[in-house]
This record gives C-alpha cells, sequence and structure tokens, in this order.
C-alpha cells in the first residue's frame, strides 16, 4: 500500500485510496523527450485512475523483471531509417533476441510515434508490436500510430487504454472521476507556445563562406520557461509567403475565403492557412495517397497506385506542395477539402546553445540555414531561413522547451567529459562548458570541433579560445574538412589521439555526440569502436560491448538529426 500511496500523493490524489493497487508500467523509447514527456503525462492520468504506475526508460528495464510485469504501456518514437532510439536499442535487441522470456501473463499496448515523411513510419513501435504478442502478450489496445502532430491520436490511444484496462477488472474500482484535470499543466508548451522575443540574430560565418550559421538569442523573461544545458527548444515557423503566393497562383480559390483548420473549430483564411499552418514543403505518401483523390489527374492515381514503388518514392524526394500542384493539376475540389489532407506544421527543434545561469532570462541557438537545389529550383529549410530570412530583432517567435534526459551533463561535476560536435553540433557544448565555469566545475573537458574552413567557419572561435585559457575546457581538437586536399574530420582528430582519449574513458569520462546523424554520427561511433578496440586491445565485439555498456550507463549520449 505504501507504494500506492507515494503514487496518489504524486498526483495529489490523497482521499482517492482503493483497496489493491493494480499495476501498470510504461516503458519508453526516447531521442527528442516526447515520448518520455507522453510516458509521464499519462502516468499521472493512471495513478489518477487508482493504479499504481511505474514508469521508466527502457534501457532501465531489468530483463529479469519483464515477466513479472502484467499491464505493459510502450511509447517509443523511431529513428532514423527506422532504428529504435538510444535509449531503446539494448531493451529492443534483448526482446527480439534468443533470451527473450514467454510473456503469456502480459497484457500489452503500444504507442508509437513517427513522421511519416520517412519511410520506415513508426517502424520501432510496430516491431515491439508483433513481437510481444509473438511472445505470448494480448493486446489491451490496438497499436496507435502517430505522426508529428501526435496530441490527438495519442490522447485516443490513453482513453482506449484506460477503458481497456477497466473492462479487464470489473472488481477493480476505477477512479476515473478523479482522473480528468490532474495532468499539470505549466503555462507554456509544446501545445500553446511562448511568444519570445528576439534579441541577437548574426551569422557566426565569415564572408565568403558557403554556409550560415545563425545565432540567436531570444528573450523567456516572464514565461516561467527554465532549461537545462541539454535541452532543446521547439520553434513552428511559418513558410516562405513567396511560396505561398505561388501556390495561390496555381490554385483557382478565393485565398481570402475562410478555411476550418482543426477539429475544434478554428477558421483562417486559406492564405494565412498555408501561411502558418499547413506543412507546404514537405510531400509524404499519405499525404499523396490522399491528395489523389482530389485530383482528376489519372498520372497521379497512377503513381499512387503501388504505394511502395521506386517511381513514387522518387517523386517524394525533394519536391515540395507546389510541384505537386503544378504537375497533378487540375484540382477541382474546393479549399477545405484541399487544406484538410494537409499536416499540421510541425515545430523544429534545436539544442540550446546556453546556459541559463551564465544568460537567466535567455536562451540561445545556433542553427544552420539549409538552402540547396533540386529539380530545378532552389529549396529552403522552413525554420532555419524564417529564422535567418524573415524574422527581424524585437520580432516573436513561437517556441517550446523541450527537455531531453538523454543528454545531461554529468551530475558529478568531477567527472571528465568528451564532446564531440562538428557544425552546428556543437550548440549545446557551449551551454555545456558556459554552465561548468558557472559552476566552477573541475571535471576535465576535451571538445572535437569541425567545419568547412578555418577562417570563416570556425563557430564561437573567441570563446573556445576563452575557455581553454580560463581551464574550464581542458582541451580542444579542430578539424577544417576544405582547408586541406584531403579532408579531415572530428574522427580522424580522435584516431590521432586514441591512447589518450582512451585513457579518459577508463577514468569514466562521459562522451557526447552532437549533429548529424547518417554520416557524422555513424563515423564517430565506429571511430570510437575502433579506439576501444586498438587501446583496450579488445575484440571488435568486445569493444562494441565496451561502448554499448557505456551507454546503457549514460556514459555516451548523442543528440543527433
Ligand atoms: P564537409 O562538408 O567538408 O564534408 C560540419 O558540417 C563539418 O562536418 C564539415 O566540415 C563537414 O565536412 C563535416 N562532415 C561531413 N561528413 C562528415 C562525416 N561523415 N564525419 C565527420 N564529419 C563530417
Amino acid at each position: 500500500l505504501s507504494g500506492y500511496l507515494a503514487a496518489a500523493q504524486f498526483a495529489g490524489l490523497e482521499s482517492a485510496i482503493p483497496q489493491i493497487a493494480k499495476e501498470i508500467t510504461i516503458i519508453y523509447g526516447s531521442q527528442t523527450g516526447n515520448a518520455q514527456g507522453l510516458a509521464k503525462q499519462f502516468g499521472k492520468v493512471l495513478v489518477g485512475d487508482g493504479y499504481h504506475v511505474n514508469i521508466s526508460s527502457m534501457n532501465d528495464v531489468k530483463p529479469n523483471n519483464l515477466k513479472k510485469i502484467q499491464n505493459l504501456l510502450i511509447i517509443t518514437s523511431t529513428h532514423g531509417e527506422g532504428e529504435p532510439p538510444d535509449n531503446a536499442l539494448s531493451f529492443h535487441e534483448f526482446l527480439h533476441g534468443k533470451r527473450a522470456p514467454r510473456l503469456d501473463d502480459l497484457h500489452f499496448s503500444v504507442l508509437s510515434l513517427g513522421d511519416s515523411s520517412y519511410e520506415f513510419f513508426c517502424q520501432t513501435g510496430k516491431e515491439f508490436d508483433v513481437r510481444l504478442e509473438e511472445l505470448g502478450g494480448k493486446r489491451l489496445y490496438a497499436r496507435v500510430d502517430c505522426d508529428l502532430d501526435y496530441d490527438d491520436p495519442a490522447s485516443e490511444w490513453i482513453a482506449g487504454v484506460r477503458l481497456s484496462l477497466k473492462e479487464n477488472d470489473s472488481e477493480y474500482a476505477v477512479h476515473t472521476a478523479a482522473a480528468t484535470a490532474e495532468v499539470i499543466d505549466v503555462a507554456y508548451s509544446r501545445t500553446s507556445p511562448y511568444q519570445a522575443e528576439v534579441l541577437e540574430n548574426i551569422n557566426l560565418n565569415g564572408r565568403g563562406s558557403n554556409k550560415e550559421t545563425r545565432h540567436l538569442e531570444l528573450l523567456l523573461e516572464g514565461s516561467g520557461l527554465t532549461y537545462e544545458p541539454g535541452d532543446s527548444i521547439g520553434i513552428y515557423p511559418k513558410n516562405n509567403p513567396v511560396l505561398v503566393e505561388q501556390l495561390i497562383e496555381e490554385l483557382i480559390w478565393d485565398p481570402e475565403a475562410l478555411v476550418t483548420v482543426n477539429k475544434d473549430g478554428d477558421v483562417l483564411p486559406f492564405r494565412e492557412a498555408l501561411f502558418s499552418y499547413y506543412e507546404i514543403t514537405v510531400l509524404t505518401k499519405q499525404l499523396l495517397e490522399k491528395i489523389a483523390q482530389l485530383s482528376e489527374n489519372a498520372n497521379l492515381r497512377e503513381l499512387v497506385s503501388s504505394p511502395n514503388s521506386a517511381e513514387l518514392k522518387e517523386y517524394l524526394g525533394g519536391r515540395d506542395l507546389l510541384d505537386l500542384v503544378r504537375d497533378y493539376g487540375p484540382w477541382g475540389k474546393s479549399a477545405q477539402e484541399f487544406v484538410s489532407v494537409l499536416r499540421k506544421i510541425p515545430a523544429r527543434l534545436y539544442s540550446i546553445a546556453s546556459s541559463s545561469l551564465a544568460n537567466p532570462e535567455e536562451v540561445h541557438l545556433t542553427i544552420g540555414t539549409v538552402r540547396y537545389d533540386a529539380h530545378g529550383r532552389e529549396r529552403e529549410g522552413v525554420c532555419s531561413t524564417y529564422c535567418a530570412d524573415r524574422v527581424q530583432l524585437g520580432d516573436t517567435l513561437n517556441i517550446y522547451i523541450q527537455h531531453n534526459e538523454n543528454f545531461k551533463l554529468p551530475s558529478n561535476p568531477n567527472t571528465p567529459i568528451i564532446m564531440i560536435g562538428p557544425g552546428t553540433g556543437v550548440a549545446p557544448f557551449r551551454a555545456f562548458m558556459q554552465e561548468r565555469e558557472e559552476l566552477g566545475a573541475k571535471g576535465k573537458s576535451w571538445l572535437f570541433f569541425g567545419d568547412r574552413h578555418f577562417v570563416t567557419d570556425f563557430l564561437y572561435q573567441i570563446e573556445w579560445q576563452k575557455l581553454l585559457k580560463s581551464g574550464v575546457l581542458t582541451k580542444m581538437d579542430i578539424a577544417f574538412s576544405r582547408d586541406t586536399e584531403k579532408k579531415v574530420y572530428v574522427q580522424h582528430r580522435m584516431l590521432e589521439h586514441s591512447k589518450e582519449l582512451f585513457e579518459w574513458l577508463e577514468e569514466g569520462a562521459v562522451v557526447y555526440i552532437c549533429g548529424d546523424e547518417k554520416n557524422m554520427a555513424r563515423d564517430v561511433h565506429s571511430a570510437l569502436i575502433d579506439i576501444i578496440e586498438r587501446e583496450g586491445g579488445m575484440s571488435r565485439e568486445e569493444a562494441a560491448g565496451y561502448l554499448t555498456s557505456m551507454q546503457q550507463h549514460k556514459r555516451y549520449q548523442r543528440d543527433v538529426y
């Protein structure tokens, strides 16, 4: 009972105490914090229902305890090309391996988070769902796959789970009345963003650079928002008005006519809806399938008729709504029908580049501007060009804080840290160093930074020099890839220092990687294995195991995108 009491107090429900507290375990696999946030939010709701709720990251699940769990809720995102998030990797591997136990007494349900613009949409959640059934588990409630705008489907999932739990256990008194409004609401959140004033917006790259990296400073004063190094900021961008006008030109509907944009019945003029409410720069398979119903164009129907075709995949790559509208008209139906197939514009996450101890009431960001050519047109990253080109000092940005427990400084200020962050990946390390400076932390620190050219692309160069001088930063190695004939990357610098780097690992250093996932983080990962193999005198498998064990002990953390 004491466990239950603690749980009840947690939700402020001391009065509602049933005889037995049925146990529910919620485990999450989370890379950027969304799945973790939902686990906590739904945990509170279930505590309000009178359950005893255990919440943990998948990494912290003890394989031996798995058989004891009766009700298991899995909330997980999917990463990269259909891979589990870092803190779900070992559990995912264990569950899919030969040592996984039979789970015939288990009741479970899976909520999977994903992004339908990726081919392996919600893959990790799907895999857990299939595997738990294979092992004998019974579904409490069917899996729900969520796209970026996950609030509504996630709420429907938890409602379904609660109903099913209640039906499964008729003797059990469920205190639903108490459950309704117990979720503690912070004033500003992902669904209710804060309008932060822009105090600073400069290009960090020098003249002549072919890169543009913006340093933004935003005011948080009075917002009540707090953050720690390693957290991120979500920014809701607005589309490029030029692109919106081009779309309007192609479509026959009155741009001022009102369209309903969501289930709450909110209305906006068609033009405004395209500008600030809907995503118009990314195409997904789902969007194409739905929009094909609105076009008379036989070629479009043909394109979507085999959803796994190479042709469809090719079409989705690097094209946007304007291409689609131009390629596959005429669009006979109404503006209302047209917008109803679009996705809501999602926030973009950026790693915070400041410590709030060093910058009270402010948050800083490092944003790489994305511009490239594709299919005969110049293309732009929506949020990065919004910040670079269309946001002035004094304007406000719609933001929220995304807490991320998977990328945190060690609690012991004496623990050594190794930070690997080329390009904008350096952002959180600026925050780490500011924080350690403020705290007077004594732990050693080593930064690996890289970019294209020393002269124009050495982001925050003067700050690193000061930190090195004051000793807050112990070591820094740099790799400029386009100053020499042969490219030099951060992992080459790491390999050059492999002996010392391994010594740091053996002393208990925490390793952080931030930045590009597909190429950089993979190559750095394998360089780490090389180093451990070579310097630790291990086989490749042992070296990989060493790194996995570091990951499980939160000594290998990644914030990659
Ligand atoms: P490049 O653009 O010259 O290829 C930040 O973007 C830095 O990361 C750049 O110097 C970029 O080099 C480099 N980079 C690109 N691919 C990388 C990889 N696979 N591993 C490490 N760094 C990489």
